[in-house]
């Protein structure tokens, strides 16, 4: 199974200035529960805000161009063979580019939904088109935060792996 992780605002916004503008302690808590122990991807950019790899987790990174990548991580260059390939359950983390040239791929989204427009420059691309509302929690606050964690479905079974 192919699977994305975003937080996305109203707009569908993922990051403003090079990072996430909100904080929610709950939502990173929940991205551990689920990518714990599995394949997480990642676009180059994203990499390059981790100071570490992520923990019992394999770290890819993709990147157009063949370069060295940090202790901890894998470097592939072609995430679609990669991704027909794959035999393991693989989560795509981010970011923006990322996650719209592999979205014909996902069977499932876990988006969490923040409340309010954050004035984003990096978005998650549409995908309510090819995507059915599967499973959705309550509202939730933290701090000065309201979300819901959402998880669609592949409405058709057309994806390309
Ligand atoms: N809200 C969230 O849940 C969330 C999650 C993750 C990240 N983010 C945010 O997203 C922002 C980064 O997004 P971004 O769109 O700027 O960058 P990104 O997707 O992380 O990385 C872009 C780079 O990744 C490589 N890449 C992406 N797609 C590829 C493909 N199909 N094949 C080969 N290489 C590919 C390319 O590297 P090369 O140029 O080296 O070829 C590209 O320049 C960050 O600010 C981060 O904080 C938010």
């Amino acid at each position: 199974m192919i699977r994305a992780i975003a937080a996305i605002d109203d707009k569908q916004g993922i990051a403003a200035g090079g990072s996430i503008p909100w904080n929610i302690p709950e939502d990173h808590r929940h991205f551990r529960s689920f990518t714990e122990h599995g394949v997480v991807v990642m676009g180059w950019a994203t990499y390059e805000e981790f100071a570490l790899p992520l923990p019992n987790r394999r770290n890819i990174v993709v990147s157009r161009t063949q370069q060295p990548v940090r202790e901890g991580w894998e470097l592939i260059t072609d995430v679609e063979a990669f991704l027909q390939l794959a035999t393991e359950d693989v989560w795509i983390i981010g970011g923006a580019q990322l996650y719209a040239s592999t979205l014909q791929f996902c069977d499932e989204l876990y988006l969490t939904q923040v409340v309010g427009d954050f004035n984003c420059d990096r978005f998650f691309p549409p995908f309510e088109a090819d995507f059915t509302l599967q499973d959705q929690s309550p509202m939730q606050t933290s701090g000065q935060y309201q979300y819901q964690f959402n998880v669609y479905q592949r409405a058709n079974k057309n994806r390309q792996v």
